[in-house]
């Protein structure tokens, strides 16, 4: 059989915590004796191993939920979802449901995983050969590079996440939900000030307050989306849907009830989406208030006022969009439309604090 190169199979794990099977010394006795060539790199949280490995697994039907080949007949598919149906999140979230909905849910996680890794190639090869012809200068090469160790550490992240759903507590982490949220925002962040570093190199003679109102802004706007992430990790869209007075008060009185009192800004549904209504207020304020003094000022760049006028616009959308996805307790378009946005509002933030810089 010819060698098969490394795929990344940032799977197995799965099965070596939910049942302990794999053991990366029987996976490589099960592939001496079968013929296989290469065992590589199969560490206990799976983070690599080989095709080989892959091909071996998939024979002994030990093949973990997502991995680099989905199942490829009615038998496989059968075989990966009684798997499934191990776990605790069949157990106790998922119990009675069919083959089809299983489907369902393998492929949303499958792509996801697939275009992870397509992002990571496709980031990757045109790099190196931009490298080859020298046409990167080595000071934005390690910045790329950076880049690309962050999209792999997401992957980790992403997988690290997963995990948290597949122990006794079926439920993906708020926590881990919210970093790798964080992660993903870091990455555009960079990607997207060094892209405009390219387009307009040229820095502005600006007033230094404007720049830490709009550096400021991009702050507030990060920290909104990470409370977001905990309002959609803990589910806390699904009460308190009604706006702008929760269950009739301003501020519910539940929001100290768990002891001690730091849990509440994470655990309690009251307190989370308390926190997330009051930054989109500080957002509501700030955002206005940056437009007036770019409306105000004289001579700065024409992308800081136009960027500007964007932004104000953005916040409105966002904010408009947030009051719906929650007055019609989170149906799905209006929640994915809404953690869009937010990613367009942090754009166009960044945009203005580019403009300034
Ligand atoms: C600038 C303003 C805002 C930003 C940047 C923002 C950002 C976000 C983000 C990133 C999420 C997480 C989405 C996810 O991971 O699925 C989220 C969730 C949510 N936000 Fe906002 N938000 C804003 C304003 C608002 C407002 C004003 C409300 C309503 C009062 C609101 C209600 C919600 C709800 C209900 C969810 C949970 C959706 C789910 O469970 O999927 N948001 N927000």
């Amino acid at each position: 059989m010819p060698y098969a190169p490394f795929v990344p199979l940032r799977v197995l794990s799965s099965y070596s915590m939910l049942e302990g099977a794999i053991d990366p010394k029987a996976i490589a006795k099960l592939a001496k004796d079968r013929g296989f060539p290469a065992i590589a790199i199969c560490d206990r949280n799976g983070l690599y191993g080989s095709a080989a490995f892959a091909t071996a697994c998939r024979s002994e039907g030990i093949q973990p939920i997502v991995g680099t080949l989905p199942p490829l007949s009615e038998a496989e598919w059968q075989q990966t979802f009684e798997k499934y149906q191990l776990t605790p999140e069949y157990q106790l979230v998922n119990k009675g449901m069919g083959l089809d909905e299983f489907k369902l849910i393998f492929w949303w996680e499958y792509w996801h995983r697939l275009l992870g890794r397509l992002i990571g190639v496709a980031f990757l090869v045109p790099f190196l050969w931009f490298i080859a012809r020298r046409d990167i200068p080595p000071s934005h090469a390690l910045k790329y590079l950076a880049i690309f160790v962050l999209g792999g550490l997401q992957g980790a992240m992403g997988w690290y996440m997963v995990k948290s759903g597949l122990v006794d507590d079926p439920r993906v982490s708020q926590f881990r939900l919210t970093a790798h949220l964080g992660l993903a925002l870091a990455i555009f962040w960079a990607m997207f000030w060094l892209a405009l570093s390219l387009v307009s190199p040229r820095r502005a003679a600006v007033p230094g307050s404007l720049r830490k109102w709009a550096y400021g802004i991009v702050a507030v706007i990060f920290v909104m989306i990470m409370s977001g992430g905990f309002v959609a990790g803990i589910r806390a869209g699904f009460a308190y849907n009604t706006f702008p007075l929760m269950n009739g008060r301003f501020v519910p009185p539940e929001i100290f009830s768990l002891d001690p009192l730091w849990q509440n800004f994470f655990w309690n549904m009251a307190t989370v989406q308390f926190d997330h209504r009051l930054i989109a207020w500080l957002i509501a304020a700030l955002v206005p208030t940056l437009w007036w003094k770019l409306h105000r000022a004289r001579e700065i760049p024409g992308r800081a006022r136009w960027g500007g006028h964007l932004l104000l616009a953005l916040v409105a959308g966002q904010i408009a969009l947030g009051i719906a996805t929650l007055v019609n307790v989170v149906p799905l378009p209006l929640a994915a439309l809404h953690q869009a946005g937010a990613v367009l509002v942090f754009a166009a933030a960044l945009n203005v604090a580019h403009a300034l810089r």
